[in-house]
């Protein structure tokens, strides 16, 4: 399977540590990154579905907010912004267990 482009990244990603899997499909990250730069090396803005299936994306960047809600291991709910990746991860975007939504 292709590993996920980090197209936007501020800087080249130097070393890949490890791999974690986002929707599904790879993207190589490093040490002590967090959910949410990955989400925005690759182009994903809109990562989070509410209760009233609205959808949103990270506005503070520090964990206030709750805009950047994500999937992470099957715990739904879970703050990008304040996760630190960890190898083998699964993160799951727009999804929401408690909004009876399917993903678009
Ligand atoms: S961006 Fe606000 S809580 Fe994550």
């Amino acid at each position: 399977m292709q590993t996920l482009d980090r197209k936007l990244d501020i800087q080249p990603l130097s070393r890949a540590d490890m791999t974690i899997q986002l929707n599904g499909q790879p993207v190589s990250v490093a040490n002590g990154e967090t959910v949410l730069s990955v989400l925005n090396a690759v182009g994903l803005r809109q990562v989070a579905r509410n209760d009233h299936a609205q959808l949103s994306g990270a506005f503070c960047g520090m964990g206030v907010c709750h805009c950047c809600l994500v999937s992470i291991n099957g715990r739904p709910k879970r703050r990008a912004c304040q996760t630190v990746v960890q190898p083998g991860m699964q993160v799951e975007t727009l999804s929401n267990r408690f909004d009876g939504q399917e993903a678009p």
